[in-house]
């Protein structure tokens, strides 16, 4: 069976865990294939609400394999405190959750970088969490990382201790200051907790999975717009969010990729720095944080409101070939008498485009808009697509016309039930 990739078409928190969770019960395998703590994963149901970061969506549905995949960057602390947090809800992830010996480590000094060179950059700031996600990225392409299998080998502490004393060089070279040691003590703890688990070749678990026929999820972070190579360069996150990423994040052959679910808010959200072409700076981007509860869920910073992008989504859609699509927080604009969508860029020399481009970092854009009739009334409740208000299926049909993908599945609430399924998915089974 082929590998189904499920990924964020903006600039993350579109509600990844939320459907990775809703849709995992019809899957053998989930599996993570980058990022790292930086991602903040919300599952909802039975009145749980549980935030997971590196620990794939599908860690609550029973009988499932969980793979953090070798594209992933991990953090041995923040994995630590996550299990604990999970121990609760007494599932069994000594034989459930694999970790791939390649994924690279994020030791406390990737963290401290972070934040020098955040701080170095002043008001060209990213906005980055600071989970030390670049520097451990950087590592790894410099070729002098820690990898999750060398915890294992008697050359730990030494190369440890190298990668360390090059991280303090360049610590001292931007007048950072720190305490290192209360973070080894911590950092090494959990590295012995960490070497409890299964630490395995991932690659090989995924592709028997395939041969097995079995079925596999690959689990997307962040997403597009904050891509290396695509997203709005420099302002975008280290690691490759696309679809092609969930192939050298787990090793799975291109033509071994079946569906692209790709995942979308009913409107735009973005935090941290960078362009952001729909952003309202005004009461209606207020109206928008509070109803979405626009806050962060791995920093808590108010995430950045705005109107639909139509441009960057077709683009975001155009490099992962995405073959379903699923919107979420439908029940975000219940508010709105009105609601606008971003059909075009009006360029500073009057041109206008529907075009994405990668470099808009340098040059001011403004949104051309369409305004649609909003639906204005609570969804709740609604479990069947047809009931919806006229106004929401106009909305998905204009959508759908400009895109020219299915919206198949409508969220309409954070919970696992709040969730429309529009056809005859193969998902129409679950739950
Ligand atoms: P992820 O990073 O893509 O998994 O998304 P986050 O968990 O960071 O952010 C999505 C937020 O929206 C979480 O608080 C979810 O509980 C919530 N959420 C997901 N789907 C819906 C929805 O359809 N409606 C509402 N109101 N909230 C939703
Ligand atoms: P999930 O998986 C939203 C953003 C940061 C910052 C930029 C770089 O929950 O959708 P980094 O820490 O990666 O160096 O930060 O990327 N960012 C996210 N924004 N959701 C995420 O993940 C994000 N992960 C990183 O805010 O602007
Ligand atoms: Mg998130």
């Amino acid at each position: 069976m082929s590998v189904d990739v499920l990924l964020g078409l903006q600039w993350g928190d579109e509600g990844k865990g939320k459907i990775v969770d809703f849709l995992a019960p019809q899957y053998n395998v989930v599996a993570r294939f980058q990022g790292g703590p930086n991602a903040g994963h919300t599952l909802e149901f039975d009145n749980i609400k549980h935030v997971l970061h590196q620990i794939p969506s599908g860690i609550f549905r029973k009988d499932i394999t969980n793979i953090i995949g070798n594209g992933v960057v991990l953090d041995p602390v923040i994995l630590r405190k996550e299990i604990q947090n999970l121990g609760k809800f007494n599932l069994d992830l000594k034989s459930n959750l694999h970790i791939s010996k390649k994924a690279q480590l994020i030791i406390p000094t990737h963290r401290l970088l972070d934040a020098a060179n955040e701080k170095a950059k002043g008001d060209k700031k990213i906005g980055s969490t600071l989970k030390g996600i670049g520097p451990a990225y950087q590592d790894k392409y410099s070729r002098q990382g820690l990898r999750v299998g060398d915890i294992v080998s008697s050359g730990f502490q030494v190369k440890y201790k190298t990668l360390v004393q090059s991280h303090e060089a360049m610590l001292r070279f931007l007048e950072f200051e720190y305490d290192l040691p209360a973070l080894e003590n911590e950092f090494f703890n959990a590295i012995e907790f960490l070497s409890q688990f299964k630490l395995v070749d991932s690659e090989h678990l995924v592709n028997q999975a395939v041969i097995d026929k079995k079925s596999v999820l690959a689990e997307g972070a962040q997403g597009s717009l904050l891509d290396i190579d695509f997203g709005s360069y420099p302002f975008v996150t280290s690691s490759s969010t696309m679809a092609a990423g969930a192939c050298t994040g787990l090793g799975i052959a291109p033509r071994n990729i079946g569906e692209v679910y790709g995942i979308f808010k009913a409107y735009c959200t973005r935090v941290g720095s960078g362009p952001f072409p729909t952003e309202l700076d005004n009461d209606d981007g207020e109206r928008m944080r509070k109803e979405g509860n626009e806050f962060g869920a791995t920093t808590g910073r108010p995430r950045r409101c705005g109107w639909l992008d139509l441009p960057a989504l077709k683009y975001t859609i155009m490099i992962n070939g995405v073959t379903q699509l699923f919107m979420m927080k439908a029940d975000v604009l219940n508010i709105f008498e009105e609601i606008k969508v971003c059909t075009a860029y009006r360029y500073q020399d009057g041109r206008q485009s529907d075009r994405f481009v990668g470099d808009m970092v340098e040059q001011s854009i403004e949104p051309v808009y369409k305004t649609l009739k909003g639906w204005n009334r609570s969804l709740e409740g609604i479990s069947s697509y047809k009931d919806f208000p006229q106004e929401l299926k106009d909305y998905v049909a204009f959508l759908e016309k400009d895109l020219g993908v299915p919206i198949n599945i409508i969220s309409t609430g954070p919970d696992r039930k709040e969730t429309v399924i529009r056809d005859t998915l193969k998902v129409a089974e679950v739950n």
